[in-house]
Parts: structure tokens; sequence; C-alpha cells
């Protein structure tokens, strides 16, 4: 798994299907990525909304590999 930090935004993670599981309810999208929020300040957490852009938020990029599984 591989995930990349955007420079000033959300975690990119790049796959076909994601398994998310929010206190009771679950769900499968079927994408090919989906972005997480790291600002804190999306309404649609854990997804990024777009307002890291509109806050300022300010964070170096990077990727993260994940070995193994
Ligand atoms: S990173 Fe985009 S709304 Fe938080």
């Amino acid at each position: 798994m591989r995930l990349e930090f955007l420079e000033n935004g959300p975690i990119r993670l790049e796959g076909a299907r994601f398994r998310i599981r929010l206190g009771e309810k679950e769900e499968v999208l079927e994408k090919p990525r989906i972005f997480l929020c790291r600002c804190g300040g999306s309404a649609n957490k854990p997804f990024c909304d777009g307002t890291h852009k509109r806050i300022g938020f300010q964070a170096e990029g990077g990727v993260l590999e994940v070995e193994g599984d």
C-alpha cells in the first residue's frame, strides 16, 4: 500500500476497492483513488472536501509505503 501526503493537502491512496469502517457503519468504495483529510477541517471526514485550501493548511509532501500484507 502506498500513501501519498500531498503538499499542503490530503493523503492520497491509490487502489480500486476500499473498505471503510466508521463506528457501526461499514462501506465499500470502488474508486481508483481516495483522498483523506489531514488538516482536520473537512466536513466530510475522513475524506477531504477541499477545506484545506480555504484554511491555508500547510504541511510537507511525502510518501509512506507499507510493505507486506
Ligand atoms: S486535507 Fe482537504 S479538507 Fe482536510
